[in-house]
């Protein structure tokens, strides 16, 4: 994704800089960012997903960094990687998604090859503009807890409701190598009269596939990977 014509990334035309987009913050001109989550549009997936069910609204856009975890079972030669759930960082990039998508659509393979930035210092600016963190209940029932001690955006328990493939030219992995990105995901609330937070969309996935069987992998391990999480609520 380096390369656009000779360009480095953060020039995506030969009249546009994303460096510009760090400047548009307050003070500025007509510039400034507008966060106007209506205006913001979900990528398609390559096997379109349903929309969002009508009257529900785009309440936050994050980026998800963190592992999707595996077993195997190390007793059967022919086993194949078991998912058993992720664990994530979520961070808001409403802004970005709202005023700059092609920017956002490359934050996902940008931030796999980064640390998960720390985020326990409350006067940190990671835990500033960390959303929550995203976990499973059990193999089935990914959990979105959108609340932290500087604001409550409110929790939520899912279940899978539609995937597509990522693209075939989406990332192997981190430093792209690996067993390429997980589906993108349709996830509804298991509880739709209990929640606020109604449908998640997980889009431009990066990483996080495991190998394709267990040969020479241990009994439990992480696999890198980071993703668009657009959630919507009632
Ligand atoms: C996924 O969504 C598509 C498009 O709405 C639909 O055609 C398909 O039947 C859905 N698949 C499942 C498993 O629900
Ligand atoms: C071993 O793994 C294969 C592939 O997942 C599976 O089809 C088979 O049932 C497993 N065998 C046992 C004994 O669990
Ligand atoms: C996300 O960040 C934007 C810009 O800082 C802010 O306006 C918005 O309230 C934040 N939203 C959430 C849900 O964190
Ligand atoms: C898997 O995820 C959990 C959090 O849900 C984490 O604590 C654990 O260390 C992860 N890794 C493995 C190999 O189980």
């Amino acid at each position: 994704w380096a390369n656009h014509g000779g360009r480095p990334w953060w020039t995506p035309s030969a009249s546009a800089s994303y460096l510009e987009f760090g400047k548009r913050f307050p003070g500025a001109d007509s510039n400034a960012p507008t966060c106007d989550l209506s205006q913001a549009v979900m990528p398609a997936a390559p096997t379109p997903l349903p929309a969002p069910a009508s009257g529900l609204t785009l309440s936050h856009v994050a980026i998800g960094r963190g592992t999707q975890n595996y077993t195997c079972d190390l007793t059967n030669a022919t086993a194949v990687p078991t998912a058993t759930g992720a664990k994530a960082t979520l961070f808001n990039v409403s802004c970005i998604a709202a005023d700059t998508p092609d920017l956002l659509a490359k934050l996902p393979s940008i931030a796999l090859d980064l640390p998960i930035p720390s985020s326990d210092d409350e006067t940190s600016p990671a835990y500033q503009d960390m959303s929550g963190h995203h976990y499973f209940l059990d193999a089935t029932t990914p959990f979105f807890n959108m609340d932290t001690t500087l604001h409550q955006y409110g929790t939520g328990q899912f279940k899978k409701s539609n995937g597509s493939n990522a693209p075939s030219d989406a990332l192997l992995g981190t430093n792209n190598q690996g067993f390429g990105s997980v589906q993108w995901l349709k996830l509804d609330a298991k509880d739709s009269a209990g929640q606020v937070l109604q449908e998640v969309y997980r889009l431009n996935t990066a990483g996080g596939q495991p190998p394709k069987t267990c040969q020479g992998m241990p009994a439990a391990f992480e696999v890198q990977y980071s993703s668009e999480y657009w959630i919507w609520a009632q």
